[in-house]
């Protein structure tokens, strides 16, 4: 059985799935579409080593194997449908809402949820909106807060070892069989904004028309690949 999204195939094998890596960029809610050749791979490739970094820090992940060059073998999950974005620095939405100016700190890394629907454009959500229109439960929402922040600050870290900066990132998180929180999806400059004083190596670069992003797609891969896999 497959069933098939924007960016990503996913083939049900019971207790596992297998996730394809398509190399399809969308932006906009999916008004921006193009095909670039080699970014499943590399995509597929990054969010396998560092889905690996995180399980090593005790961060739940779906990661189970590698399988190149543009699929991972994932524990299957019940997904939320919710996409959970830590931020450290301002930018994008975050900007548009609350105001203040691109790259400036945040206080403290800030957790949103917004509700994973293209045609009300995921708008944010409160704990009390996940649990009156049962989305999920009070305690999972706040487990879920945990682990967005923790794995946040992990591949924060990671990425400054490398000279990077993480600003935000988006997770998406599931059930797993024995009811524990489990992050799923991707990770990737896709679902990350990473800079280098100015320097974008991000999804930016093709929400900005500023050229074939997969160029610093790659240097961010060079990195990761000093996870073991
Ligand atoms: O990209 P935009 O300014 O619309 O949204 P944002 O809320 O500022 O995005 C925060 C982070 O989540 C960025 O790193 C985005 O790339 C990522 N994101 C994503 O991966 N998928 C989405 N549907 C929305 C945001």
């Amino acid at each position: 059985m497959i069933s098939e999204g924007k960016t990503k195939k996913v083939e049900d094998l019971g207790s596992e799935v297998i996730l394809h890596f398509k190399d399809d960029i969308t932006a906009g809610d999916g008004a921006k579409h193009d095909v670039l050749e080699k970014k499943g791979t590399i995509c597929s490739e990054i969010t396998s080593r560092l889905m690996k970094y995180l399980n090593e820090k005790g961060v739940h992940t779906m990661f189970l194997e590698y399988l190149p060059p543009n699929k991972i073998r994932a524990k299957k999950l019940k997904m939320i449908p919710l996409e959970v974005i830590v931020r450290f620095k301002k930018a994008g939405s975050f900007i548009r809402r609350y105001g203040g100016n691109e790259g400036e700190e945040l206080p403290a890394p800030l957790v949103e949820f917004t509700y994973k629907n293209d045609q009300l454009h995921d708008p944010l959500m409160c704990v009390e909106h996940l649990e009156v229109l049962g989305i999920t439960n009070r305690e999972i929402a706040l487990k879920i807060i945990e682990e967005a922040k923790k794995a946040g600050i992990h591949l924060k870290e990671f990425f400054e070892k490398h000279g990077l900066e993480l600003w935000d990132m988006k997770f998406e998180f599931g059930i797993d069989e024995n009811g524990q929180v489990c992050l799923g999806d991707e990770i990737s400059p896709d679902t990350m904004r990473l800079r280098k004083s100015g320097e974008i190596f991000d999804k930016d670069i093709y929400r900005r028309d500023l050229g074939n992003p997969l160029e610093k797609y790659e240097v961010v891969l060079n990195l990761c690949q000093s996870i073991s896999l």
